[in-house]
């Protein structure tokens, strides 16, 4: 059984997660030439691709993660190439600023670690952290994810991984850590509250850093995420 923490202690793990995902660097030019957007929060940034890629743009990030080695990773990587990022080890609710503080949030891969109760009440969350016209990029496992329906079954659409992408980290993967697989309907019931700007279903594409050369893209067969890009809307929502 392992968690989060200790795969963040495995170099597979630190490889596959350090090239920023394409559609992030994409959002964050957009951000970045915007003016409007300044204060960016990523929630189980992991070791910080996008914190990183945030603060090279100039925007001022924040970060969280409940994995310690992760946290520490992610502040020694900006420390090394003089950046700056405010970052805090925490469970994802744990978002200790005021509501409407930010301008935009990341949750890549992230928040979908627990129950369909959990998963809504952190969209609310980040939809109370979000000032109206604030936008957010969230990512949520598909129900034709490969991995739905196997492992334990914690509760409705919830399962505790046997090993998810095992070929992804070393050893036995995300073996141990609970994942809710959403349906398009229910995304769309997530996201009350909101005006979803784009809602892709794709497989996972992540690549490994290649250092100086061009980093390659590799598809995860069937790892079905959905991706959201939504925009506060000006109401409160319970
Ligand atoms: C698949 S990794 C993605 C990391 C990062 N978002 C990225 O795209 O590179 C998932 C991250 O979520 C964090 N995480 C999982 N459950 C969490 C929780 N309950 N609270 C805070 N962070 C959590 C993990 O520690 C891990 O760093």
């Amino acid at each position: 059984m392992s968690d989060w923490q200790q795969i963040w202690e495995r170099d597979g793990a630190r490889q596959m997660w350090s090239v920023p995902d394409r559609e992030v660097v994409e959002l964050a030019e957009r951000w970045k030439n915007a003016g409007s957007i300044r204060r960016v929060v990523d929630i189980g940034c992991g070791i910080g691709r996008h914190v990183r890629h945030m603060a090279q743009q100039g925007l001022d990030v924040y970060g969280s993660d409940h994995s310690e080695t992760a946290i520490e990773s992610c502040r020694q990587w900006l420390q090394s190439e003089n950046l700056s990022a405010e970052l805090w080890c925490g469970e994802m609710e744990e978002i200790p600023y005021p509501d409407a503080t930010f301008d935009a949030c990341i949750a890549f891969n992230s928040i979908y670690h627990g129950t369909a109760e959990r998963l809504d009440g952190m969209i609310r969350l980040l939809h109370s952290k979000l000032r109206v016209g604030g936008e957010c990029l969230v990512t949520l496992p598909s129900r034709e994810n490969r991995m739905y329906g196997r492992g334990e079954c914690l509760a409705p659409d919830t399962y505790v991984s046997p090993g998810m992408y095992g070929d992804l980290f070393a050893h036995d993967g995300e073996s141990g850590v609970p994942h809710h697989f959403c349906s398009r309907k229910q995304v769309q019931s997530l996201f009350r509250g909101f005006h979803i700007q784009s809602l892709k279903h794709e497989e996972l594409q992540l690549a490994t850093d290649r250092g100086k050369t061009e980093a390659v893209w590799v598809s995860i067969p069937k790892a079905f995420f959905w991706r959201v890009v939504a925009i506060r809307k000006d109401s409160n929502v319970q």
